[in-house]
């Protein structure tokens, strides 16, 4: 269990912007702004505005229990492995940014992994994951993370900024995103109507800004329960159309996008 923070940290105080000195229950800035440590270990650095005070902020427990059992079973595994590939072998920092349940970040080929999500459950579950790794609940689109001290930052399936990669990678450090490609899991969306139809023309164009785009694609024939987990960890869960429902056949199509600091 990470009971002590490894410095140097990527983490930054999320008020003033300064670096955080550990104390007997967790960390102090320079400005004496405090945070405590969970007994998982992770800090939480959520702070101000509706969120820190909404009862689930992202990523459901429930959500997140079906996306720990559909990815232990290997079913995303290229997903995996190509961002691990992209990233390669480095000893700096990694980040990634809404991290969930951690499956991607234990993958990572770095001695110094950091970890992000707003959602606690996620960072708890990641915490107990990969116990050297360092995680903090935050928001992506202001990550408490010093400018210019990651080598590389990732986000999988989850909110990112563009800016905010810019801003926290060194420099000649990478970023890498997962987004869905047009015919991602298809079988299980609601018919398309003109607006799923112009989404997924869109979709069909690698993501803007990449410097490279590889589309990764493969079928999966999973078990009921697996495609019950699959469809209970994506936003189809919340859809009201009585044609979205979870099969056991489906298409994995998406994009890994990655650029440089610039
Ligand atoms: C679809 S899940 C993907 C999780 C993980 N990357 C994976 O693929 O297994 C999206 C994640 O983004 C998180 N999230 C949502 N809004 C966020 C925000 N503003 N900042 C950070 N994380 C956020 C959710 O809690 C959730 O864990
Ligand atoms: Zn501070």
């Amino acid at each position: 269990m990470a009971e002590e923070m490894k410095y140097p940290s990527v983490f930054a105080c999320p008020l003033c912007g300064l670096f955080f000195e550990k104390t007997s229950s967790g960390v102090q800035c320079t400005n004496g702004h405090s945070f405590d440590r969970a007994k998982e270990g992770y800090l939480n650095l959520l702070v101000g505005g509706r969120l820190a005070t909404s009862a689930v902020p992202g990523d459901t427990p429930s959500s997140l229990a079906a996306r720990r059992r559909f990815l232990s079973t290997g079913a995303y595994g290229p997903i995996a492995q190509t961002v691990s590939d992209t990233i390669g072998d480095i000893d700096g920092a990694v980040l990634d940014i809404g991290c969930g349940e951690g499956y991607y970040l234990s993958h990572i080929r770095s001695p110094h992994k950091f970890g992000l999500d707003i959602a606690k459950r996620g960072v708890q579950m990641a915490s107990k994951l990969l116990p050297d790794a360092e995680f903090v609940v935050g928001t992506a689109y202001r990550l408490p993370v010093h400018a210019d001290s990651c080598d590389a930052v990732f986000s999988i399936f989850a909110p990112h900024s563009l800016d905010e990669f810019q801003r926290v990678l060194s420099p000649c450090g990478q970023w890498v995103t997962v987004t869905p490609a047009a015919h991602h899991l298809h079988q299980m969306r609601p018919k398309r109507d003109e607006n799923i139809l112009e989404r997924e023309r869109r979709r069909d164009e690698p993501p803007e800004h990449a410097s490279n785009a590889q589309r990764v694609q493969f079928d999966l024939n999973l078990t009921e329960e697996s495609a019950h987990d699959l469809f209970s960890m994506t936003p189809l869960v919340w859809q009201t159309a009585a044609d979205a429902a979870p099969v056991t056949r489906v298409s994995v199509d998406v994009w890994v996008a990655s650029g440089f600091k610039s």
